[in-house]
Formats: structure tokens, C-alpha cells, sequence
């Protein structure tokens, strides 16, 4: 290994982030760039080339001192081949020999994981996890990510896509999502499902002081259906309250699958905070069985937007100290 420095990028529908950790595992440089997913593959390509050479400069680094990057990408990938299959979120991503071309284009060693798997590690190194020995994460974002910790151990199954929990199906014959499935949890409890299903609704003719603002043509986050929620908008409340139900399920279904100490909830939405975390709480609490008393705590994330950046640069030091 030459140099003491990793690079750790968290590439999510919106943004991408990145930040370089020295070699006591301290972020000491971080930054974040629009993913512009819209213009495909290779844009993106070489916004991610890019921010690896303006990262290194901003940090007054040299591109000796960078042990190695750690990449997580959303969607299904072989780890072992380092090629990304597909992204449910992001168009013109498929078949991609993601690790190959990386590590050719930047001239140092790819590490490639799944984003919400390096967000998972992150907490679970330094975050909400911290001192657990199996946690399960849900990022919550334009889709939703799972990550697995068990025994101390990122869980990548047997053929690299475990954890695909936001692919999981919430309803039968349920909403179509982009990966071919319908009804797919993420087609319900994920950031950008919150706004499509409020939206929906008043197409289908519910009421909301919403309304006119999404007939001008205004695009709704869940930051505004949240916000009309604890205004008191019966239409968002119930929105609102339906998803935070379909996350609670979410964890029922990993507390019997898994069982693990502990749930993080991360990405976009759980800046809602308690507004989130109280409800998903009280449908766990009401609706899993009273059978034994396994329940996992349900925490929000402490990291915020580093921990895909902490847990990929983790991932990278100990991938390329295990070669060295
Ligand atoms: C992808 C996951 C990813 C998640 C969050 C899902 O659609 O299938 O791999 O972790 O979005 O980006």
C-alpha cells in the first residue's frame, strides 16, 4: 500500500459525495457535486473522474498519498467482478466494468460496493451502530438501500446483492418501479415515493391546499408533504402516516429475517427527524408480535451524508491492506 490516505465516493441519484480519510480514519477533507444523472452513464463518468482530481488538489494531496478509492454505486453489481448490472434510479446504467474503468481512468485501486451497503458500514463503524455486532440499515433517498452487518461483518450474500431491501415487495401487484418488479417497498416508503403518491392522490381527486401549487406545475418533495403534514393537511397526514407504516412492516420483516440488535434509518428523509421516527416506532411497537423480546432498537443515522463516504473509504483500506 503507498500511500496513508483513502478516498471514499457515495454516489446517490442526486448528489455525489466524496471525502479523503487519513490513516487514523479521520475525514479531513469532504465534498459533494449534483450526480446529474439525467445526461447518463458516461456524464456521470466523468463527473466521478473529476471529483477524484479536484478532491486530492482541494485537500493539498498528491495523487502518491491516496492508498486507494472506495466506491459505492447504487443497484445490483458482482463485487467480485466489479462490474455494476444495473441502477433501478439512475438511466443508461448497464452491464458497466465499473472497478476496471474507475481505477484505469484515476490510476488507483477501486473498491466497489453497493452505496447503501458503504452507508451501512459507516454507521456501523462510527455511527449509529456503533457497538452493535449485527445492524440492518435502510437509506431512505430516491429509492431505498439496505445494508446488512452480521457478526461484525458487511453481509454481501452469495451472489454480492443482499440487502437489497427497497426491491423487497410491500404490496401485491403493487405500484411498477423501475427494476422490472412491482410493489416494491421503495415504490412506497422512499423520499421520492412520499411526493409521486401525494401527487397521485390528488389526481385521483383528494383535496389538499397543495393542490394548486401542483397544478401550476410545481414539483412536491417529501419536505413539503412532511411540512403540510404537521400543518395539519389531512392528505399529507395520511400519506405521511401510510409510509411511515410501510417502513415500520420494513423492519418487522427484518426483525424475523435477521434479528438484529439494531435498525438505522438513514438518507434524505430521516431529516423529518421525530416526525419520522415516532410513527415508524409506534407501528413497530403495534404491530410486531409480543412473542419474545427481540425487538431491534430503531435509530436514525448519525453520520448524515458521510457515512457512505466513511464506510467506502473503510472498505478500500482494509480491502487493500488485505492485498498488500
Ligand atoms: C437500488 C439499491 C440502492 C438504493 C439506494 C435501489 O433502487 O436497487 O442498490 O442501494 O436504490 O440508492
Amino acid at each position: 500500500m503507498s500511500g496513508k490516505h483513502t478516498i471514499g465516493i457515495d454516489l446517490g441519484g442526486t448528489n455525489i459525495k466524496a471525502g479523503i480519510l487519513d490513516d487514523g480514519g479521520e475525514l479531513i477533507y469532504r465534498c459533494s457535486i449534483e450526480t446529474q444523472a439525467e445526461h447518463g452513464f458516461e456524464h456521470v463518468f466523468c463527473r466521478l473522474v473529476e471529483l477524484v482530481d479536484n478532491c486530492i488538489n482541494a485537500a493539498d494531496l498528491a495523487k502518491t498519498d491516496i492508498a486507494a478509492i472506495g466506491y459505492g454505486t447504487p443497484g445490483p453489481m458482482s463485487h467480485e467482478e466489479g462490474i455494476v448490472y444495473a441502477s433501478p434510479n439512475l438511466p443508461g446504467w448497464e452491464n458497466i466494468p465499473l472497478r476496471a474503468r474507475f481505477s484505469a481512468a484515476t490510476g488507483l485501486p477501486v473498491t466497489l460496493d453497493n452505496d447503501a451497503n458503504v452507508a451501512a458500514y459507516g454507521e456501523f463503524i462510527a455511527g449509529a451502530g456503533k457497538g452493535t455486532r449485527d445492524m440492518v440499515m435502510l437509506t431512505l433517498g430516491t429509492g431505498i438501500g439496505g445494508g446488512i452487518i452480521l457478526n461484525g461483518r458487511l453481509h454481501r450474500g452469495a451472489f454480492d446483492n443482499a440487502a437489497e431491501i427497497g426491491h423487497t415487495i410491500a404490496v401485491a401487484n403493487g405500484r411498477p418501479c423501475p427494476c422490472g418488479q412491482r410493489g416494491c417497498l421503495e415504490r412506497y416508503g422512499s423520499a421520492n415515493a412520499v411526493a409521486e403518491r401525494f401527487v397521485e392522490a390528488l389526481e385521483a381527486g383528494e383535496d389538499s391546499p397543495l393542490k394548486a401549487s401542483v397544478e401550476a406545475g410545481e414539483t412536491l418533495t417529501a419536505v413539503d408533504v412532511e411540512r403540510a403534514a404537521q400543518a395539519g393537511d389531512a392528505l399529507a397526514v395520511r400519506i405521511w402516516d401510510e409510509t411511515c407504516l410501510y417502513l415500520a412492516l420494513a423492519c418487522i420483516d427484518i426483525q424475523h429475517t435477521l434479528n438484529p440488535e439494531c435498525v438505522v434509518l438513514g438518507g434524505g428523509l430521516i431529516g423529518a427527524g421525530d416526525q419520522l421516527l415516532k410513527p415508524v416506532r409506534g407501528h413497530f411497537q403495534q404491530q410486531s408480535w409480543q412473542l419474545a423480546k427481540d425487538h431491534p432498537r430503531i435509530e436514525l443515522a448519525t453520520l448524515g451524508n458521510d457515512a457512505g463516504i466513511i464506510g467506502a473509504a473503510a472498505l478500500a483500506r482494509s480491502e487493500s491492506e488485505s492485498r498488500a
